[in-house]
């Protein structure tokens, strides 16, 4: 299986959301990072088929999406950033609803979908109405539907906004069970969604593709750059020196974890850590969040 864009591009007016981009994707997690407005939505909509391109195709093994039309959508799941479910529908109803249009057959959307409301722990409200759920209830409504008919292709815009920890670890666990023979894109802010469960990390930045690389190919590169050090001096001052990546209390102390520039040397008083997926997105997206 493979998907294939060659040249794909989107503008909307004058604005370039999406540059010319080439890739290959072949089954496999693939985490989509970048910041807000990096073009994340837009390249997962136009997978999705929700936006036309401005130029360019994407090849669905060899055929062009565009004329598989129906036969792509069949094996397709999406799970928009933004809520896409009907309040007054109840949760089983609903999925029995998205079923019928995705022209699944009834014994196996039955089927399908009492599975899957066990899976994303919904089976206790699948009577009740939509609107009667939390936020983190509906967002994992959002990723039964998307998995309903076993689509071969997975499209997730920001699968876990607004889950609690548990819950967040629970999503990507299933991701991860499902990813066997399918292609799954997961756009994520919370680079921890998809450090360990990725195959590869697609990185975006003003509509260009900036990385594509395995998690740890990238953590890699920052080798001997990242220290951990306490911090005793104003946050600014060490800020205004080094890329700062986090900071945290231990036993009544503060510690800094600081990325040094490539040709800089190891800070006095720190000690060489290992660089994590993101410290990585630190570098790439530093000065822009
Ligand atoms: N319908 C639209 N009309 C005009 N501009 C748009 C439209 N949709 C997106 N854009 C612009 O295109 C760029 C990319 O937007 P997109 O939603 O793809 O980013 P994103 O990476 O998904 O961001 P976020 O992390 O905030 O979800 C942004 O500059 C945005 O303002
Ligand atoms: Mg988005």
């Amino acid at each position: 299986m493979m998907l294939e864009l060659k040249n794909l591009k989107k503008s909307y007016g004058n604005k370039e959301a999406l540059k010319p981009l080439n890739l290959q994707l072949s089954s496999g997690i693939y985490g989509l990072l970048g910041p807000n407005g990096a073009g994340k939505s837009t390249f997962m909509k136009l997978i999705s088929m929700l936006l036309e391109p401005s130029g360019g195709e994407i090849l669905f093994d060899g055929k062009d999406i565009r004329v598989l039309k129906k036969d792509f959508l069949k094996v397709l799941g999406y799970m928009p950033q933004q809520t896409c479910l009907y309040p007054e529908f109840g949760v089983l109803e609903y999925l029995y609803y998205i079923g019928a249009l995705k022209g699944m057959e009834r014994k196996v959307l039955f089927g399908a979908a009492e599975e899957l409301l066990e899976k994303v722990r919904l089976s206790n409200v699948k009577n009740q109405k939509i609107k009667t759920l939390s936020g983190g209830m509906q967002q994992r409504l959002m990723l039964a539907q998307a998995l309903l008919n076993q689509p071969k292709m997975v499209i997730l815009d920001e699968p876990t906004a607004g889950l609690d920890p548990k819950k967040r670890i629970e999503m990507r666990n299933l991701i991860a069970e499902y990813a066997r023979d399918r292609i799954i894109i997961i756009a994520t802010h919370v680079v921890s969604d998809v450090e360990l469960i990725a195959n590869k990390i697609l990185m975006l930045d003003h509509g260009s593709l900036v990385a594509e690389n395995t998690a740890w190919e990238l953590t890699e590169q920052l080798n001997g750059r990242v220290f951990e050090m306490e911090l005793n001096v104003p946050l600014e001052k060490l800020e205004a020196r080094y890329k700062v990546s986090s900071v945290c209390h231990r036993k009544g102390n503060i510690y800094a974890k600081v990325i040094v520039g490539e040709e800089e040397k190891q800070p006095e008083n720190g000690k060489e850590v290992y660089p994590d997926l993101e410290d990585v997105y630190l570098c790439y997206f530093g000065g822009e969040e």
